[in-house]
């Protein structure tokens, strides 16, 4: 048996930021499932939303966002996060982060930040690295992680459960005490003690076909929270990023945002501009219309595609301030300079999650939650687009106050390693899985039907059909899951099964459209009572 003072599960902007600070009180080990970058933030190409600008307020900044959410914000969260940005962003600066910059207009070559717009913000207030940001972010964080001696970073290490004193039967209240983790090289299971363990793996986008998110994305932190006992929140609002490049090679790549706040127009197969019809904001609305917007033109239309245009800009503009996104254009024949890119939309993010207050904390002792995982109120029924790089910054700083103030270093260095003994992870009698061929079957017919009855448009008949289809499924993976050895890939499709039924029973309990979730059964918002959040309780 290991012991740590942290285990943080997961290496993107949220899991990075708590290891740096917890490493200043204790020794810290960072789980991650593949290479140390593969997260969702080192794909983030948008940037980090934030009030740098004296034309900006916070108030602003705060009404946009609670306008996105539908109802489903959490006021105060909102506003604790919107307000503590600005303090995170100069640690970043402090980090080496590069954002861009730009001449000050009769200035005298003085720069200032160069702030992006995107749906939903009415003022430019997004920090971006040209189209790159998140990698920006994620390259800093990593070298300071490599330079501090206080943290073990292990990667190709994947966490299979939390292990709780209620499932080790021990008589004091639940509590999170450690997790059992694989190693990927060796195959064996480790056992990890921690009084403070930290969920920061993300989201879950590979539940669905066509997603805008790195294959690491399979829900991880939600259904191991999920087993443990934690509180689920909000698990229907998944939202669709409008624009993924549609290309029979090309999968997964974005085509950020930020394009359209440049003045990029969506238009269809014949060159007409559509989203007039739709929204006032046209194609900077928020995001859920957008996304709507296509798949209905798409369906209407019968085309596989819309089309998003920025040819009208100057190439040099486009080349200096999207690189990434012309070069990967390019390479699949498509000069975004001098044609329109073929989009449609596609997973993107979870805005529900684990629950948690405003500080990190889950209804579990000892176990934390932060960035796309969790659930603290910011997003509400959509987010914002880029205030998921701020709120996981906001929230691994909080989070790290609040496990030092939960677990008292000294007390728990000794407290906690004489009190558990935890058992090593028995395997039993399992032998090698036989036919490889169930996982792949299980796993695309899970993102098929994710996609096919759960997507951007859902209905109670669809809803349950997929209920239906994923109890079978989820009863064949676990006899696998008892008969088998574990594996990455058995443990993953295991995970993405278990979220997949949690969207599901969440878009099955809410009986209204709003925000993310849109039922042709109950096509408007319910406005007679105030709206709650969904929440799961599995215990
Ligand atoms: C984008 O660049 O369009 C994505 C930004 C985000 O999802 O926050």
């Amino acid at each position: 048996m290991e012991s740590y003072d942290f285990v943080v599960i997961g290496s993107g902007i949220a899991g990075l930021t708590f290891a740096l600070k917890a490493a200043a009180h204790g020794r810290v080990a960072v789980i991650t499932k593949r290479a140390p970058a593969d997260s969702n933030t080192a794909w983030a190409q948008g940037g980090v939303a934030c009030v740098t600008s004296t034309e900006d307020s916070f108030e602003l900044h705060v009404r946009d966002t609670l306008v996105a959410g539908a109802g489903l914000c959490d006021e105060g969260a909102v506003r604790t996060i919107v307000s503590e940005g600005p303090a995170r962003i100069q640690e970043l600066l402090a980090l080496g982060v590069q954002f861009d910059e730009r001449e000050v207009p009769g200035g005298d070559g003085h720069t200032e930040l160069d702030l992006g717009r995107e749906g939903g913000h009415s003022k430019r207030r997004i920090l971006h690295a040209h189209d790159t940001t998140g990698r920006e972010i994620e390259m800093s964080l990593l070298r300071a992680i490599a330079a501090t001696p206080d943290i073990v970073l292990l990667d190709n290490h994947m966490a299979v459960d939390l292990i709780t004193a209620a499932k080790l039967g021990f008589a004091t209240e639940n509590r999170v005490i450690g997790v059992y983790v694989l190693n990927e090289e060796t195959g064996e299971v480790v056992t990890i003690e921690s009084p403070r363990v930290v969920l920061a793996t993300g989201g879950c986008g590979k539940v669905y076909l066509y997603t805008t998110n790195p294959n690491v994305a399979t829900g991880d932190g939600v259904a191991m929270a999920w087993r443990a006992g934690a509180v689920i929140a909000n698990m229907e609002f998944i939202q669709f990023h409008p624009t993924c490049l549609f290309h029979p090679e090309a999968r997964s790549f974005l085509i950020t945002e930020a394009l359209r706040g440049e003045g990029g127009v969506l238009r269809d197969a014949r060159g007409r501009s559509f989203m007039e019809k739709y929204h006032p904001l046209a194609s900077l609305a928020p995001r859920d219309i957008v996304a709507r917007a296509i798949d209905a033109e798409m369906k209407r239309t019968g085309e596989k595609c819309v089309y998003l245009d920025v040819t009208d800009k100057p190439a040099d503009f486009l080349k200096a301030r999207f690189p990434n996104i012309y070069e990967n254009c390019l390479r699949y024949g498509i000069d975004l300079t001098r044609q329109p890119i073929p989009v449609v939309p596609a997973a993107h993010y979870q805005c529900g999650g684990v629950r948690t207050d405003i500080d990190g904390a889950t209804h579990l002792r000892g176990l934390y939650a932060v960035g796309e995982v969790a659930s603290t109120g910011l997003h509400g029924a959509n987010r914002l687009a880029s205030n998921s790089l701020l709120e996981g910054l906001v929230l691994a700083h909080r989070a790290c106050g609040r496990a030092l103030r939960d677990e008292p270093l000294k007390a728990n260095h000794v407290d906690a390693r004489s009190r558990y003994q935890l058992p090593e992870w028995q395997s039993g009698q399992v032998q090698d899985v036989d036919e490889l061929v169930v996982i792949y079957h299980n796993w695309d017919e899970i993102r098929r039907l994710m996609w096919d009855y759960v997507g951007i448009v859902r209905t109670d008949k669809r809803l349950q059909r997929a209920a239906a289809r994923l109890r079978n499924l989820q009863a064949e993976i676990q006899e696998f899951y008892w008969n088998f050895k574990v594996t990455t890939d058995l443990l993953e499709l295991r995970n993405l099964a278990t979220v997949a039924a949690l969207i599901v029973d969440s878009a099955l309990s809410r009986r209204e459209s709003r925000g993310l979730h849109y039922t042709l059964d109950y096509p408007e918002t319910d406005d007679r009572f105030p709206p709650r959040p969904t929440e799961l309780r599995r215990f």
